[in-house]
């Protein structure tokens, strides 16, 4: 009986566990500041639109991509983001491939 009760708080501490990491969606909307136009990107709607996080956060974490995308541990998240974003948008045949479509003044 004392196993079984151990047993149960174990699996609802663990049950807590998984719920407090799918909470932590991150930012609805993120603000990329550029020169040549800010680009806004809706965090919140690309994860309705994207069915798995790992096609974006490729690492297996959540890290911020600058945190590695700084040109020398990663490519420069200027390539990275162009390369994850427009690339996607080509292959769906869905969202912003311009520039002027992304980077709004
Ligand atoms: C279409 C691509 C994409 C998808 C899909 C996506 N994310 Fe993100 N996520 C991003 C980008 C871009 C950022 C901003 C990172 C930056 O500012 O460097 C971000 C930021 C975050 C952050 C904040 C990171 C930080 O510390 O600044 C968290 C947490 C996060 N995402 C969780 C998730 C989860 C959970 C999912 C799935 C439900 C998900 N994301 C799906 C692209 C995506
Ligand atoms: C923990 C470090 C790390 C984080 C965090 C990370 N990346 Fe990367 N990424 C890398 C490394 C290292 C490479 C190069 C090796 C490879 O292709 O796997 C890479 C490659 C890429 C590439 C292909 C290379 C290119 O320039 O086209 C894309 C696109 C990319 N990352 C996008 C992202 C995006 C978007 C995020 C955030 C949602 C992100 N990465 C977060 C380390 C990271
Ligand atoms: C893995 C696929 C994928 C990636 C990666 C992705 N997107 Fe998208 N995005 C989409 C799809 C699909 C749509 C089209 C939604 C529609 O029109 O129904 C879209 C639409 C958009 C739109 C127009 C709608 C809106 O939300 O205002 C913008 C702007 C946009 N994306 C910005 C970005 C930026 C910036 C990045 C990179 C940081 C990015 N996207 C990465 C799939 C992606
Ligand atoms: C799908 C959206 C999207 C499209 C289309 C796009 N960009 Fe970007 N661009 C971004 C994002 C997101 C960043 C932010 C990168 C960062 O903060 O490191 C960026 C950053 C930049 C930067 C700033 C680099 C820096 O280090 O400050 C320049 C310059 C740029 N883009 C030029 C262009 C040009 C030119 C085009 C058209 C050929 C274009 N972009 C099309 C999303 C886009």
């Amino acid at each position: 009986m004392k196993k079984l009760l151990v047993l149960l708080v174990v699996a609802v501490f663990v049950g807590t566990a998984f719920v407090a990491v799918a909470s932590d969606k991150g930012p609805a909307e993120v603000k990329f500041e550029v020169k040549m136009g800010n680009v806004t990107f809706n965090h919140a709607a690309h994860q309705g639109l994207v069915a798995d996080c790992a096609t974006c956060h490729h690492t297996g974490g959540f890290e911020s991509c600058k945190s590695c995308h700084d040109g020398t541990k990663a490519p420069k998240s200027k390539d990275a983001f162009h390369n994850s974003c427009k690339d996607c948008h080509k292959k769906e045949g869905k969202g912003p491939t311009k520039c002027k479509e992304c980077h709004v003044k």
